[in-house]
């Protein structure tokens, strides 16, 4: 991705030290957070330093790598961060295999980021052949490269699009509570791609004015027969994209495929903090005595989804 104007992944590796673009401070402030333990791993995924199911996994496997000495333990602290996104459990698996023949675990690890961040690349060539001159695409939380290192996946064929002189313009949801959809927005400030931030509410209207002809977002898990669990309110919008007849795309590499799983129902979904709604970003929005609840994720039924977006191509109907 650019920062800047300079190619920059947002997580990277350097004497054993693994750096992350801080996605808490986004976009007002551009910090990077440090990880040189198993520790320090586990709390960058489980405080959202980072976050996005594919970049989830890159910090797993950099985690393995740190705790090398003790694989299974270290297996179990990662496992225990976050529960949904498959990547980070497939990341894990990865590493306990691999690191059985004896080879450096941080070659290892950086292969395995490296395979990603080719995965999403390729996501973005097979995504944008759906993307026609002139499309105006809803997306929601953030899919892009700070969620997967690079290139994203939801937001992958956007820059390919983009790149390839197509003219676009992206309808970024807000996503609360974390507001993920502004971070969506700085990926796209900082490529030059035409966009507007939404509120999470405003998609229907949008929709219902004729003003979006498709909606792509990622993917946390996406379990056999193609029902797939993504951010809270990505359900909503698929719904939505039904009701208006537009095309409705989940952009996903195979570390988010769970095969193990027949539908999204056994999908576990993740209770976050009500911090996260009551106060958000450490200020105080509600009193004390308000109830909340705070789903992570919803699923999203296999028959509201057009079609996938994988690194093999673009799939209509899984199963
Ligand atoms: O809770 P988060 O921010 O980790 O959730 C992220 C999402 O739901 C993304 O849309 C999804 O992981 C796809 S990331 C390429």
């Amino acid at each position: 991705m650019k920062i800047n104007g300079k190619d920059q992944t947002a997580i990277w590796v350097k004497n054993k030290t693994i750096y992350f673009i801080d996605q808490r401070k986004l976009p007002f402030a551009y910090e990077l957070y440090t990880a040189k333990t198993v520790d320090d791993i586990a709390y960058a995924i489980k405080d959202m330093v980072v976050r996005g199911a594919p970049a989830i996994g890159a910090a797993a496997a950099y985690g393995m790598a740190l705790g090398c000495k003790t694989p299974e333990k270290t297996a179990t602290i990662l496992r225990s961060t976050r529960p949904t996104a498959h990547d980070l459990f497939y990341a894990v698996q990865y590493m306990l295999n691999h690191l059985k023949n004896g080879k450096d675990p941080f070659t290892v690890a950086e292969t395995f980021v490296q395979d990603i961040i080719d995965r999403c690349r390729r996501i973005g060539d097979h995504g944008n052949t759906l993307i026609k001159d002139g499309m105006r695409i809803l997306t929601h939380c953030n899919a892009g490269a700070l969620a997967t290192v690079d290139y994203g996946t939801a937001l992958a064929p956007f820059r390919a699009a983009h790149a390839q002189g197509k003219n676009i313009f992206i309808y970024a949801d807000e996503t609360r509570p974390r507001l993920q959809g502004l971070l969506t927005a700085w990926e796209l400030h900082q490529e030059g791609i035409p966009h507007v931030l939404i509120v999470d509410n405003a998609a229907g209207y949008f929709m219902q004015l004729g003003q979006i002809d498709m909606v792509i977002t990622g993917a946390d898990r996406i379990a056999a027969n193609g029902d797939s669990a993504n951010k809270i309110g990505t359900y909503e919008k698929a719904v939505l994209a039904k009701k208006h007849h537009i095309p409705f795309y989940v952009a996903a590499p195979i570390s988010t495929f769970d095969k193990s799983l027949a539908t999204g129902k056994e999908i576990i979904i993740e209770e976050r903090s009500p911090l996260e709604i009551t106060h958000p970003f450490k200020s105080q929005l509600m009193p004390e005595w308000v109830s909340v609840k705070n789903p992570a994720f919803d699923i999203t039924p296999s028959e509201l989804v057009t079609g996938y977006i994988t690194e093999t191509g673009v799939i209509k109907k899984l199963l």
